[in-house]
């Protein structure tokens, strides 16, 4: 078979051979959405912000209500935009091969509004309220700057993982096992610098698995991976799952 891009035939051997695929994407995969990356120069989240002002429990309970505003804009720009053919792709493979489990550290939903089913959502959710103090789930009253917990009253927070934060336990356990399990990982917009999500493909290539980077800007990770797809994954993903498909 020949390919008219440069998606490797192999890989798309290993893809159509797979029992497993694992996914993990990262803000690149939401990027061609309009979604703001977080660290490229220029346009990422932390070229204009300082991660430690704006995504630390310690910056939350200095100024909770300038996390507050953060965090709302933040949900804005997700809402209004729409998942790209990069969520879709993902989607599609998902009914594919015969088992796909996708690790997002994405908290924006655009994945599960795309169709993806069993999201594994390993920084958390940006549309998720919890309380600070014990970390329950709770709903908050959007007309106050700084929403309160209807049990403790205590502030709310946004239910996302913060810098200095342990991973929720199940999504880390089931990423792991998946990355244990699988035949094929799939690396995929991000720049692999945050762990432990970072460290997932090192698992997968301990365990056997082909593994594959989807990214413009290779990884430093990436020149250790089987394969590295120069591309944005709203272009490369569609193409690859096509040819999986045939
Ligand atoms: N398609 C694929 N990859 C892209 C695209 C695109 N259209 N556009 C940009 N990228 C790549 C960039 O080259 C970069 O390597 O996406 C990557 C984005 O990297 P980061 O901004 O570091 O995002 P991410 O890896 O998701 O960050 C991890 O850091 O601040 C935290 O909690 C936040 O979950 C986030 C974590």
């Amino acid at each position: 078979m020949t390919t008219t891009s440069d998606i490797p035939e192999p890989l798309i051997a290993a893809l159509r051979d797979a029992r497993h695929v694992c996914v993990v994407t990262g803000a690149g995969v939401s990027a061609e959405s309009g979604v703001p990356t977080f660290r490229e120069a220029q346009v990422g989240l932390w070229a204009k912000y300082r991660a430690e002002d704006l995504a630390t429990p310690e910056a939350f309970m200095a100024d909770p209500e300038l996390i507050w505003r953060w965090y709302r804009w933040r949900r804005d720009v997700a809402n209004e935009v729409e998942p790209n053919p990069g969520h879709y792709a993902l989607a599609r493979l998902a009914g594919i091969v015969p088992r796909l489990t996708l690790v997002t550290q994405n908290v924006d939903n655009l994945h599960q509004r795309a169709g993806s089913r069993n999201v594994i959502e390993f920084h958390g959710n940006i549309f998720v309220d919890r309380c600070f103090a014990d970390g329950t789930e709770q709903t908050a009253d959007d007309s106050l700057d700084v929403p309160v917990c209807p049990d403790c009253g205590g502030p709310l927070r946004p239910g996302v993982v913060w810098f200095g934060e342990a991973i929720p336990e199940d999504a880390l356990n089931a990423s792991w096992a998946a990355a244990i399990d699988c035949d094929v990982f799939l690396s995929v917009g991000t720049s692999s610098l945050v762990y432990p999500a970072a460290g997932l493909a090192d698992v997968a290539q301990q365990n056997g698995a082909v593994v594959a980077e989807v990214n413009p800007n290779p990884t430093a990770l990436a020149t250790g991976f089987d394969f590295a797809i120069g591309g944005t994954s709203g272009v490369v993903l569609p193409e690859l799952v096509d040819f999986v498909s045939l």
